[in-house]
């Protein structure tokens, strides 16, 4: 006889762990102009500061960020990193003028994992990582950060808008859509942590530049939101502030009708710019105004602006309106900021201009020929540059 089906406490699942041919946590890789090098985890790096290039509030770090981390943590900066933005190749497989971007998948995972463990160490207990990535790997390196930071620390994967190529046009037959967009995944470091209200600037101004009044009543059905105003008491539905604030925004309005004046717009900066207004809003009705708002509550589609630009000469150079955006939402004047995947230097540019103190580290070429220039141009830009280097290393 068929059993009935019985209910089943819930008991937590482990957390999942990404598992690849060869998976062996032990190791971390480099690579090398000699090719491709493995060493234990434990390998020490240090830096060396070249005070040739000047001193200042950053620090551009060059060399292999294995190195870099490593002599971060050992000098004592484990926790004390605010925020990190960085953006490490996407393993596409092509050779970029600047860098190689070809590993292996599972030398590529191995290879960012050793790395977002030293990020996850760095990390100061109320800061955030945004690692910018596009779909081939992020769903791939999202098990691993929920492995190293904890799934609660998963926070957001905010899209990001990349330039299109319309080349599949020529073709009768497509495999799939054209790639539009790439992802930056958000990680807490702990799940208490709360972000201040995520607001930005709204593209062409305020909708309703006098500002406007709304219906004040909602579909949400709480009972206790229900209580009387200008006569009326929500049978269902609810008004959407509690009882004080209202009848706060009822004295505000009434304080406006004795004056007399015209236009509240008008008053209500007069008056600071930040009082709430309420109104009778006909049979039955109730109204509150809303301001004109030249900002948005910001959400995970970032797609007016482009994630990248084209200023630098380097050819995955991300946009400043992107650093800029992440910078303002994420830290705050003098915090620090780490981009260990530097590039062109875009994330110190920004970091420089918004007064965040800043750390980027880059191994190739560019961190001379592109971010030294670059950070040399912003005028609160001035920095330090270290040679990040093996600790067994000895100049000859
Ligand atoms: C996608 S680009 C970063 C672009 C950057 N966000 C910008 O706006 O210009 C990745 C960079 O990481 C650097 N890189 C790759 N492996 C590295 C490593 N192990 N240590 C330091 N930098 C590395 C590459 O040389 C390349 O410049």
């Amino acid at each position: 006889m068929a059993q009935p089906l019985r209910h089943h406490r819930c008991s937590p699942v482990a957390a999942p762990r990404l598992e690849w041919a060869g998976r062996d946590d032990q190791h971390v890789h480099l690579v090398t102009s000699a090719g491709l090098q493995t060493l234990p985890a434990a390998a020490r790096g240090r830096l060396r500061w070249d005070p040739q290039h000047g001193d200042g509030v950053g620090r551009l770090l060059i060399g292999d960020n294995h190195w870099a981390l490593d002599a971060l943590l050992r000098e004592g900066l484990a926790g004390q990193v605010d925020l990190v933005y960085t953006d490490p190749p996407f393993n596409t497989g092509r050779r970029f003028e600047h860098y190689d971007d070809h590993l292996p998948p599972a030398v590529y995972l191995a290879w960012l994992r050793s790395r977002l463990l030293q990020l996850h160490a760095l990390l100061a207990d109320h800061g955030s990582l945004l690692l910018h990535l596009d779909e081939s790997v992020a769903h791939l390196v999202r098990v691993l950060l929920d492995e190293i930071f904890g799934a609660a620390n998963y926070r957001n994967t905010i899209i990001v808008k990349r330039v299109t190529k319309n080349l599949q046009r020529q073709f009768r037959a497509v495999a799939a859509l054209p790639w539009a967009h790439d992802v930056v995944l958000l990680y807490s470091k702990s799940p208490a942590h709360r972000y201040p209200p995520p607001l930005v600037r709204k593209a062409g101004g305020p909708a309703h530049p006098a500002g406007y009044w709304k219906d004040f009543w909602s579909t949400a059905d709480r009972p206790t939101m229900r209580y009387e105003l200008y006569g009326v008491t929500p049978v269902r539905g609810q008004w959407k502030w509690c009882q004080a604030r209202a009848a706060r925004a009822v004295a505000n309005y009434a304080a406006f009708a004795a004056a007399g004046e015209g236009e509240l717009l008008a008053w209500w900066r007069r008056r600071g710019g930040c009082e709430e207004y309420l109104r009778p809003g006909g049979p039955g009705k109730v109204q509150h105004w809303v301001p004109p708002l030249d900002q948005r509550f910001a959400d995970t589609l970032w797609d007016e602006f482009s994630g990248y630009a084209f200023g630098q000469a380097f050819p995955t150079e991300k946009s400043e309106t992107l650093l800029q955006r992440v910078l303002e939402l994420f830290s705050r004047e003098d915090d620090l900021v780490l981009d260990c995947f530097a590039g062109s230097g875009t994330t110190g540019a920004v970091a420089a201009r918004l007064r965040r103190r800043w750390i980027l580290v880059e191994s190739g070429p560019q961190a001379l020929t592109h971010i030294a220039p670059r950070l040399a141009r912003v005028p609160a830009g001035g920095f330090r540059v270290e040679y990040a280097e093996p600790e067994s290393w000895s100049t000859p």
